[in-house]
């Protein structure tokens, strides 16, 4: 069997390292790749982008299954293409990848089917937000309703900054076309959630729940990143926790997948938010989540192909799923000045002294070294009996692991609240 898959970062590393263990699969490619991809046994980088030259890729080499890794493709409706052609993809159809495309889609979806969520208005007028924000209570939340990279979000402490907020998206544009609508909302006090999961669009079926830590600096401040690191499971997901989200978030969810007829075979990434007033789902994302993958996939005992072609053949209700007990936790090591500017082009060095597990995000490989070539360079992942264990192993394995202007946080998995 030949795998496609579409991306570039420590996720889709994670997944071709993940896939790369099924014995069908003979040869695994991604677009474009990265240098960690490249040193895999099965794995080839392919400089292929846009979604009309990935489907040409794909009749051509004969592909039998593509995994798409970043929302842009979806939204854009990939998944249409291939099936159309009568390929087998996994991830939502354009309809579907609204509920990560737009956060007005998908706050009018959770309103319809009653799962709970922070209070909310849309605008597509300016004079008529300023005028509704007036009226509200602070902190409060702005959000770019398109895509914008995780970025489209500002949460504004007072009058002032929240004006401020929709001038920047609805007129200055700063995340272009994404905010031509906006989403105000309630502004949510408590501790973030990531629960992953497969769905054949009749049935969902939860992965084992991750904790992302968003800002580029240690207890949570500074500028938002696309991630700085991960751990799983999540020790604030309760049996109480998870028993609220089946029931008032994820079984609603799909009763909504299947009202509105949506039919697919996916990803859904729940972003929760636990607080005092209870669980109260943020956001969909219609992927897996990175870097919420690289702590998730090393904990799945079954075979990732199998869970997946389930899904295609509408199949999820009829299989078991095994996860190990043990913990994971992920520190990502970056680019100084990351999420502004940095330097690039860095040899990495010490990567073979580490036994733990180190996915590859914004590295290239030339002649057998690997150099930096994005903000977030390498996930390192430890893996122990619990999170104290696995936050050892990775702190000390990302002490072996240099380059000039590593930067990393050194709390990733402590426990704040
Ligand atoms: P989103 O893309 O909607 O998940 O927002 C990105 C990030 O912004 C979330 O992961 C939260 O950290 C933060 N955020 C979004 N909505 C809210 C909210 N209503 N209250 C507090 N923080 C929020
Ligand atoms: N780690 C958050 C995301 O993938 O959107």
């Amino acid at each position: 069997m030949k795998v496609l898959v579409v991306g570039s970062g420590g996720r889709e590393h994670a997944i071709c390292w993940k896939i790369s263990e099924n014995k069908d699969v003979e040869k695994i490619y991604c677009a474009p790749g990265n240098g960690g991809i490249a040193l895999l046994e099965k794995g080839e980088n392919v400089n292929i982008t846009g979604s009309d030259n990935l489907l040409n890729f794909a009749l051509e080499n004969r592909i039998d299954l593509t995994i798409v890794g970043s929302e842009e493709l979806l939204v854009d409706g990939i998944v249409d293409k291939f099936k159309k052609a009568g390929l087998k993809i996994f991830g939502p159809d354009k309809k579907a990848a609204l509920l990560e495309g737009s956060k007005a889609f998908a706050k009018d979806f959770m309103k319809k089917y009653g799962i709970k969520t922070a209070a909310y208005e849309v605008f597509k007028d300016v004079m008529k937000a300023k005028e509704y924000i007036r009226k509200c209570e602070f902190p409060l939340v702005v959000k770019a309703s398109g895509l914008a990279a995780g970025k489209g979000v500002i949460i504004c402490e007072n009058l002032d900054s929240a004006l401020k907020a929709v001038d920047e998206i609805m007129i200055d544009k700063v995340f272009n076309d994404a905010g031509h609508e906006i989403v105000v909302e309630e502004f949510l006090d408590g501790v973030e959630a990531s629960i992953l999961s497969v769905t054949d669009s009749r049935f969902i079926m939860p992965f084992i729940s991750a904790k992302d830590h968003k800002k580029i600096g240690e207890k949570e401040t500074g500028l938002n990143t696309g991630g700085m690191g991960t751990i799983a499971p999540n020790p604030y997901v309760t049996d109480e926790v998870y028993k609220t989200f089946v029931d008032d978030i994820m079984k609603p969810t799909l009763e909504g997948i299947k009202a509105e007829n949506m039919d697919f075979a996916g990803f859904i990434f729940f972003g929760l938010m636990i607080t005092k007033k209870g669980v109260y789902l943020l956001e969909y994302n219609m992927r897996l989540g990175d870097p919420e993958t690289q702590v998730i996939l090393p904990l799945l005992e079954s075979d990732f192909i199998d869970i997946l072609n389930s899904g295609l053949n509408k199949e999820l209700d009829k299989i078991e799923v095994k996860w190990s007990s043990k913990s994971t936790c992920c520190v990502v090591l970056a680019s100084g000045g990351y999420p502004k500017e940095y330097e690039k082009g860095y040899e990495i060095k010490g990567i073979s002294d580490v036994k733990d597990l180190v996915f590859i995000a914004g590295a290239k490989e030339k002649d057998g070294k690997l150099y930096t070539s994005g903000g977030r360079v390498l996930n390192v992942v430890g893996i122990g009996n619990d999170l104290e264990e696995a936050r050892k192993k990775a702190y000390s394995s990302v002490e072996k692991i240099d380059f000039k202007d590593k930067y990393f946080r050194k709390d990733i998995g402590v426990l704040y609240r």
